[in-house]
C-alpha cells in the first residue's frame, strides 16, 4: 500500500543548521531512499524540519523506525499517515530552499503549528521545490 506520512521535529545540535549537516543528511537519504523506492521532501526551519515521505508501507516504517532512533532528531510529531493513489512528490529527496516563503505562503510562523491542512496547502505550493 502507497502512503504519504510527514512528521515535524526539533533538530538536535547543529542537524540541519549548516550546509554540511544538510548535506550529509541529504547524502544518506538519497542513496537509501533509492534503493527503497521512498520519494521524500523536507523543509528546515529555526531548528526544526518537517518532512514529508512517500513510498510502499513497509519501506516508510522501516525509514520512520531510523528517525525515530537518530540522535539528530528529537520526537516525531506525526502530522499526516495516509493512503495514497499517486505520489505527490517525485524525487528520492527534494530540500526546501525558501522555507520562509513557504510557511508565509501557508500562514504559519513556525513548525509547531503544522497541521495536516497546512502540509498538504505546502505540498501544493513549493516544498517539494
Ligand atoms: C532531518 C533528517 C531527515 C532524514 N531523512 C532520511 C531519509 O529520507 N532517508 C534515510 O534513509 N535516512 C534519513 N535520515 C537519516 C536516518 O535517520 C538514518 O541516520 C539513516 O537512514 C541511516 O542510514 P544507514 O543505515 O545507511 O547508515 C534523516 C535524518 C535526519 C536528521
Amino acid at each position: 500500500m502507497l502512503v504519504r506520512v510527514a512528521y515535524v521535529s526539533n533538530l538536535i545540535g547543529t542537524a540541519g543548521r549548516s550546509p554540511l549537516s544538510m548535506a550529509q543528511i541529504v547524502g544518506v537519504s538519497d542513496v537509501n531512499n533509492r534503493r527503497d523506492h521512498l520519494c521524500t521532501s523536507m523543509l528546515f526551519h529555526d531548528g526544526q524540519v518537517v518532512q514529508v515521505i512517500e513510498g510502499q508501507r513497509v519501506d516508510v516504517d522501516r525509514l520512520l523506525r531510523r528517525l525515530d532512533s537518530d540522535a539528530r532528531l528529537g520526537p516525531l510529531r506525526m502530522v499526516c499517515d495516509m493512503p495514497i493513489r499517486e505520489r505527490a512528490l517525485t524525487e528520492a529527496v527534494t530540500v526546501c530552499h525558501e522555507p520562509q516563503r513557504t510557511l508565509d505562503h501557508v500562514g504559519l510562523t513556525d513548525l509547531d503549528h503544522v497541521t495536516h491542512g497546512s502540509l498538504e496547502a505546502m505540498l501544493e505550493y513549493r516544498i517539494a521545490a
